[in-house]
């Protein structure tokens, strides 16, 4: 019903060299999966996405950004427009990912300008969603990723609602070592459908992937996969290893 899918977020790591090798490398490894089992999907830094597009292309891997800017065009030294992005052959688009939220100083609002620019340029973009340790600590995890997601779908109809993915990362798992444990992902996993069933309906609701992302790796992917509502992975640093990040998608299969 809805197929896996694993997306390996690079982050601010790689070079011209490895990041082609390291997208070869996962292209071979996951041939006959990515594409047809598994939707696959690497996540270079920006300076990248065009070799990395070059490597990838016909092996069945996508190809997705970290980020985007809101608008189209014009004086916004620094940004990336989402055509841009669709230019270099991007599919995919990170909005809100939590290093953006808490290092960047991203607003919900922003998020969810980033989202309607996204699918408003052709993009598909995977929304992040999450809650710091301090937040699951006072029992307010259902209240920040219910805030993430209203916010960040606002204004969102059912037709457009079908282009977006969304990734449960609680901040506290990030690059921790410390991941949920698959129980602690499926009760927000299973809380986000809920939420998406009241907004858009129960059929969007099921038809939606729910990724989760938070030192999953190599030896924790199957067990996490195997929640009802854990469609996917969202990988930081095992996706810059091929034979975790393969081993990854295998187990999602
Ligand atoms: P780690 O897998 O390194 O914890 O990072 C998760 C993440 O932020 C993916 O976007």
């Amino acid at each position: 019903m809805r197929k896996p899918f694993v997306a390996g977020n690079w982050k601010m790591n790689t070079d011209s060299r490895s990041s082609v090798e390291l997208a070869q490398g996962v292209a071979k490894g996951a041939s006959g999966l990515a594409g047809e089992k598994v939707t696959v999907a690497v996540i270079p830094p920006f300076v990248y996405l065009q070799s990395v597009v070059n490597a990838v292309r016909s092996t069945g891997v996508a190809v997705g950004a970290q980020d985007l800017y809101i608008e189209s065009k014009g004086a916004f030294t620094g940004e990336i427009s989402p055509a841009m992005l669709k230019d270099v052959g991007c599919n995919y688009v990170l909005c809100g990912h939590s290093e953006r939220r808490h290092v960047l100083g991203e607003s919900d609002e922003f998020v969810g300008k980033k989202v309607t620019a996204a699918i408003g340029g052709g993009l598909l973009p995977i929304l992040c969603v999450g809650e710091l340790l301090s937040e699951r600590d006072g029992g307010q995890t259902e209240a920040v990723v219910a805030r993430n997601l209203k916010t960040g779908l606002a204004g969102l109809g059912t037709d457009k609602m079908s282009a977006v993915t969304i990734a449960y990362e609680p901040v506290w798992a990030i690059g921790t070592g410390r991941t949920a444990t698959p129980q602690q992902a499926q009760e927000v996993h299973e809380f986000i459908r809920g939420l998406m069933a009241d907004m858009f309906g129960k059929k969007l609701a099921e038809e939606t992937r729910i990724l989760y992302g938070g030192s999953a790796n190599a030896g924790n992917a199957k067990e996490l996969m195997s929640q009802k509502d854990v469609d996917g992975l969202l990988v930081g640093g095992a996706s810059l290893k091929v034979d975790d990040f393969v081993k990854m998608i295998q187990a999602s299969a």
